[in-house]
Order: C-alpha cells, then sequence, then structure tokens
C-alpha cells in the first residue's frame, strides 16, 4: 500500500508534504508531487499537512480521482526507487495523464 498525491496539487505544488516525509520518498515533476510507493512507510505524516488535501491513502482516495493511484505507480516505472528524493534529479516529464490535465486557474 502506499500514499497518493491527487489532482488538488496538480499546478500548486505547494512542497510542504515533503518536508515532513522521513524517508524522503515524494518526487517532484512538472506540474506535481508523487510519492514512490516502494519507498513509502505509509506513516502518513504528509497527509494532513497539505494545504489543499492532496494527499491520500491508497484505498481511501476520491473515485473522481482514482487515476492518480496508477498515475503515481506508473511514474515510476523508468526511474525506479532512487532512494531518496532530496539526492535524486526532478522527474523529467509527468506522467500523461498528468500532463493532460487542464491547467489550474491560480
Ligand atoms: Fe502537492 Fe500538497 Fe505536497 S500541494 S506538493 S501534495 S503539500
Ligand atoms: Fe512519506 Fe507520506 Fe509515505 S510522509 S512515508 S509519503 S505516507
Amino acid at each position: 500500500m502506499t500514499y497518493v498525491i491527487a489532482q488538488p496539487c496538480v499546478d500548486v505544488k505547494d512542497k510542504a508534504c515533503i518536508d515532513e516525509c522521513p524517508v524522503d520518498c515524494i518526487y517532484e515533476g512538472p506540474r506535481m508531487l508523487y510519492v514512490q510507493p516502494d519507498e513509502c512507510v505509509d506513516c502518513g505524516a504528509c497527509e494532513p499537512v497539505c494545504p489543499v488535501e492532496a494527499i491520500f491513502f491508497e484505498d481511501d482516495l476520491p473515485e473522481q480521482w482514482s487515476e492518480f493511484g496508477p498515475a503515481n505507480i506508473e511514474i515510476f516505472e523508468t526511474v525506479g526507487s532512487p532512494g531518496g528524493a532530496s539526492g535524486a534529479d526532478p522527474l523529467p516529464a509527468d506522467h500523461p495523464f498528468v500532463a493532460a490535465q487542464p491547467a489550474a486557474h491560480v
């Protein structure tokens, strides 16, 4: 199991979650951040600090954002498990599903 970041993060990227994660497993892409599912230890520390409530336990992901579950997994199929976001390069591209999201009105 893992935690999943969903649509409210797109084009917001507050990044408060990064500071809370004890295993440094939240990785930045161009339009949102992603939890590495093999590195996440399900501590849940990230969930309450996100100001836009974008983070959910996998089983609690709202139905309208269900596609963010597989997107958070598939985005790591090419980079694998880097073993820590702070020492890794940002993800070069978003998941195609995320890249296709309409621009947020900010
Ligand atoms: Fe995104 Fe919320 Fe983290 S907006 S970067 S999931 S604090
Ligand atoms: Fe980190 Fe959140 Fe998982 S703080 S360990 S990504 S539940």
